[in-house]
């Protein structure tokens, strides 16, 4: 389908992405954090968005857990204030689908900002590939090859389950959360991502530092 199939007409705007990134002083792109829960992902996502923000880098960082309090929030959440067929409609929890649709969201806002000339950092677990390969296709299609970036954040399980920061490794261990990603739903390792942060390895410091340095040599901040 294209652009123009769905009567919905789509706009050249006034301003273009080149000229926001002129005013920058820098492009937009995707940083693509991926990972199992608990391998370190927001916290290096977060090190990564206050590094670049001091560099006077112009950032955003959207991140799993409060992009599922708001945008994707769950069928329980949404029911607070909306009927039943509303929020089982729109809500989103960890089914393949719900996961799918998770991502799809998250790369379409990821595109959007990317193209306002922000250097965009999401942190979600996105443990199908295909998922994730969608969204690059994507964020490439209306950039340029290269402006999405996959960091694979990666610890071995044994790690993120003695972590446990939330405790849920516990509780899937004892079958209290089924389809937990690692335990009873896969996770689908990049094959070839940009970036592979060792994070059992390394503190968070030193792994946003590698990021950082892999933007300095690809020329995307100065
Ligand atoms: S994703 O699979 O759709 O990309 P996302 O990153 O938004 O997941 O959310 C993952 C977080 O939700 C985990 O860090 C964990 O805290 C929580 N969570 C709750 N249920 C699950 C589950 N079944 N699988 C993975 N994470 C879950």
């Amino acid at each position: 389908m294209t652009k123009e199939d769905v009567h919905v007409v789509w706009h050249s705007q006034a301003v273009s992405r080149e000229e926001r990134e002129q005013l920058n002083g820098h492009r937009g792109c995707v940083l693509w954090f991926t990972g199992l829960s608990g391998c370190g992902k927001s916290t290096v996502a977060n090190v990564v968005d206050h590094k670049l923000h001091q560099l006077g880098v112009h950032t955003f960082l959207l991140d799993g857990d409060n992009v599922r309090h708001g945008l994707n929030a769950s069928p329980a959440i949404l029911g607070a204030n909306h009927d039943e067929a509303f929020a089982k409609r729109f809500g989103l929890g960890f089914s393949a689908q719900d996961r799918e649709e998770n991502i799809r969201r998250i790369g379409s806002v990821a595109e959007l900002f990317a193209s306002a000339g922000l250097i965009t950092i999401t942190a979600f677990v996105s443990p199908y590939r295909r998922d994730r390969d969608a969204v690059r296709r994507r964020i490439e299609e209306s950039g340029q090859t290269g402006d999405f970036i996959e960091v694979f954040v990666d610890a071995p399980l044994e790690v993120c389950e003695s972590r446990d920061p939330k405790g849920l490794y516990k509780k899937a261990r004892a079958g209290e959360l089924k389809g937990f990603t690692g335990i009873d739903d896969p996770y689908e390792a990049p094959e070839q991502p940009e970036l592979r942060l060792a994070s059992a390895e390394h503190s968070p410091d030193a792994l946003a530092d590698q990021v950082i340095e892999y933007l300095r040599q690809m020329n995307r901040i100065a």
